[in-house]
């Protein structure tokens, strides 16, 4: 210990003593790496009695001999497979350890956060300030096969590094991924509600590519589709050239969707994605009316494109846009006063009021459920307001119905229930019924007014989206089987989560949403994002939403069976249950506001 202590050519040799008595009184999290049978490093700390998820790091140390071959991560790795959070103190001049302890923060997937602890003037001799470094929340690795492999013996130093492969690349892309962070294992294959990881271990998927799956991972019939598309050499991109795939698709859209709902769009094909739609319609809303200004709803998500920014709530998200987000007026929402104060007469009253100061909007763009927002469903009356106020004042209704859409409340479109008629739609995510990238701007005709080209983009004629959108119509919307499954399981969802509201009123949770867009809406984020994790462990993805990720949000895929249903809501409950247990009311409140 002593030599590994001297070679390590970093530790203060007068107080090797209690590196044993360390090793000694904590064997549980003290390790001690070898190379050849010859000590290589060591790793030396404990759990936090009053806080056993955290693990503090004493003394990490790699003889110098053997640096640069990542000993002291694997030891971190080792020394905290079952941590929530590690914690150490670091000084500021201690650039490997800062490194280390980066590097472990990425591996995990976890945020580190620094914060002065032991200033200069704590120490007799010129000892630096000692800053707490505190990583986490992280996954426990003994829980997840996939993770860190090499982990399970700290002698076995023949372990290539690959080993350590699943999450080696993270180093190479951006620390904006986010959803890696909440699953930070590698999925390789998916049927139906299942999603499986490299190892084979499967998962019940409840968040279906955030709404982009809502007929399931890789449907038998729809691979046939695509796999067809493929051998026959069929046109994989084609920008807006004709091609017989594009036609099937216009047409499949407009006999099947269109027409029999008495609706009458052009399709504009926008780019790929639901940004991209959202985009269209805001230009194409204020070049018709010659106003820049649009109304949008608190807790609105659109994308995260610039203009689509400026009429999102989420404050993090809008954050990220480097410039002012402007021409955007939000308004309240349905039930944004908890019913205390009726949600129009502010817009009512501002739209009349020659003294209200609103510039003349263009357009008003609103999700009938908002998805990212918490899953707030509006009433229909609130809706049909909202579109009688529009038409009134000469104001286009854009409906984003890119999450709710192509089924996820019901009907195809989630406004049909409301009886409204928006002047501009936005389709996208679960349009191509593959998960696919496809979107789509339905304008009224009278909209119609862009010169050609005027509108454009390279990718908005991907043929096998087509293929996979027109058959999932013919597949799914020729009949109501499919919209009334998802209202009577939506149904079932609301009384089971009212159920549990019920059981623990103390800690008031709400149940929230309409068809299988559902949530469950907990006191603070960091509850929510327990009983995801719990659920996790468990086999079951599930992601979270609103302003502070409070709620629990389900959007399963709608062709699931009635097994892999009740068994997923079987998951959750059971991971709300013990979450709560665990987390008292009271003690999550002071979580809640400290
Ligand atoms: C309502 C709504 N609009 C727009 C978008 C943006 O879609 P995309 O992420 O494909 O750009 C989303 C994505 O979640 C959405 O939920």
């Amino acid at each position: 210990m002593w030599r590994l202590a001297r070679d390590s050519g970093s530790l203060d040799l007068n107080t090797s003593y209690a590196y044993l008595l360390f090793a000694r009184d904590f064997p549980e999290t003290c390790r001690i790496i070898e190379v050849d049978g010859e000590p290589a490093g060591f790793v030396l700390g404990y759990r936090r009695q009053s806080e056993p998820e955290t693990y503090f790091v004493w003394q990490v140390a790699v003889s110098d001999e053997y640096r640069g071959q990542r000993l002291g991560l694997r030891l971190l790795e080792d020394f905290a497979a079952d941590a929530r959070y590690l914690e150490a103190t670091i000084t500021a001049d201690n650039t490997a350890s800062q490194r280390l302890f980066s590097s472990f923060a990425r591996h995990r997937g976890a945020t580190l956060n620094r914060r002065d602890m032991f200033s200069a003037d704590h120490f007799p001799d010129d000892h630096d300030a000692e800053g707490l470094v505190r990583i986490g929340p992280m996954r426990t690795t003994t829980q997840d096969a996939t993770f860190n492999p090499d982990t399970d013996t700290d002698t076995n130093t023949d372990a290539d590094e690959t080993e350590i492969r699943p999450m080696s690349t993270v180093e190479l892309e951006s620390q904006v991924r986010s959803y890696s962070r909440s699953w930070p294992i590698s999925f390789d294959r998916a049927s139906g509600a299942t999603i499986h990881d490299v190892n084979g271990k499967p998962y019940l998927d409840f968040f279906a590519g955030a709404g982009a799956l809502n007929y399931g991972h890789n449907h038998p019939h729809l691979k046939e589709t695509l796999l067809d598309y493929f051998t026959s050499d069929r046109v994989v991109h084609s920008l807006d050239m004709f091609t017989p795939a594009r036609d099937d698709f216009l047409a499949t859209f407009h006999d099947e969707i269109l027409t029999p709902r008495n609706l009458d769009y052009k399709v504009v094909f926008p780019g790929p994605g639901g940004a991209n739609a959202v985009e269209a319609a805001l230009k194409l809303a204020r070049k018709v009316t010659g106003r820049e200004s649009v109304v949008n709803f608190t807790n609105a998500f659109h994308g995260m494109t610039l203009a689509a920014l400026s009429v999102t709530g989420n404050a993090m998200k809008r954050g990220g846009a480097g410039l002012p987000l402007v021409h955007a007026t939000p308004m309240p929402y349905d039930d944004y006063f908890d019913g205390d104060v009726p949600d129009f007469i502010y817009l009512e009253r501002l739209l009349g009021d020659e003294g209200g100061g609103l510039n003349e909007p263009a357009a008003v763009i609103v999700e009938t459920v908002q998805g990212e927002g918490g899953l707030n469903a509006a009433r229909m009356e609130w809706l049909r307001k909202l579109s009688d106020l529009c038409k009134k004042h000469d104001v286009l209704l854009i409906v984003d119905d890119i999450q709710m859409g192509v089924g996820r409340t019901g009907s195809f479109f989630s406004f049909e229930e409301a009886g409204i008629v928006p002047d501009i739609i936005t389709l996208s995510k679960s349009l191509s019924g593959y998960g696919l990238p496809m979107a789509v701007t339905l304008i009224r005709p009278e909209l119609d007014i862009w010169a050609p080209g005027e509108h454009n983009g390279t990718f908005r004629g991907i043929g096998p989206a087509f293929a996979t959108a027109a058959e999932s119509i013919r597949t799914f919307w020729r009949d109501d089987a499919l919209r009334d499954t998802t209202v009577a399981r939506g149904l079932q969802v609301e009384s089971r989560f009212n159920r549990l509201v019920a059981e623990h009123q103390e800690h008031q949770l709400v149940a929230k949403g309409r068809g299988m867009a559902r949530g469950l809406q907990f006191s603070s984020g960091d509850l929510a994002d327990k009983v995801t994790t719990a659920a996790f462990e468990r086999g079951l993805l599930a992601e979270t939403s609103g302003p502070e990720g409070e709620v629990v949000k389900l959007l399963p895929p709608l062709t699931m069976t009635d097994e892999e249903f009740e068994r997923g809501m079987t998951i959750l409950e059971e991971s709300v249950t013990d979450t709560l247990q665990a987390n008292p009311a009271d003690k999550t409140k002071e979580f809640a506001t400290s």
